[in-house]
């Protein structure tokens, strides 16, 4: 394993340690839970919007997976903050997975992803809008 490397799983097991945005919050304005069926490990996540009802002014999330599951969603809420929710309901899985920064496989890229499909599945929902094509490789994500 390379130092680069290293650094990133270093900033992984951090996350995971130490999830920031982690808890629930009461009153959302808009809410979903996703659940990988390959594990059962599920993630709830919880948005607030700013005075124009777009901005995300707070992310939260809760739930129970593994170490990559949680510190990407984890690494999730602090990407999104202070973000436009319609930026945030098209976002580019690349952009997360370069936060994340290592490969990772087909198996730990659904861990990978559970928070950001969740969340924009949320923020469709709070929005009334379809959801992206994009969405249609984690399919078999059970999300509600
Ligand atoms: Fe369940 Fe990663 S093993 S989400």
């Amino acid at each position: 394993m390379n130092e680069f490397d290293q650094l990133y799983r270093e900033v992984i097991l951090d996350h995971y340690k130490n999830p920031r945005g982690h808890g629930v919050m009461e009153d959302a304005d808009a809410d979903a839970e996703g659940m990988n069926p390959l594990c059962g490990d599920e993630v709830t996540i919880y948005v607030r919007f700013g005075e124009d009802s777009d901005t995300i002014d707070e992310v939260k999330f809760s739930g129970r997976g593994c170490a990559i599951s949680q510190a990407a969603t984890s690494m999730l809420t602090e990407m999104v903050q202070g973000k436009k929710a319609s930026e945030v309901a098209v976002l580019d899985k690349d952009e997360l997975l370069d936060e994340i920064g290592i490969p990772l496989t087909p198996i730990r890229l659904k861990c990978a992803m559970l928070g950001l499909t969740t969340l924009k599945v949320a923020l469709h929902k709070a929005k009334g809008t379809p959801l992206p094509q994009g969405l249609a490789g984690y399919d078999d994500l059970e999300l509600s």
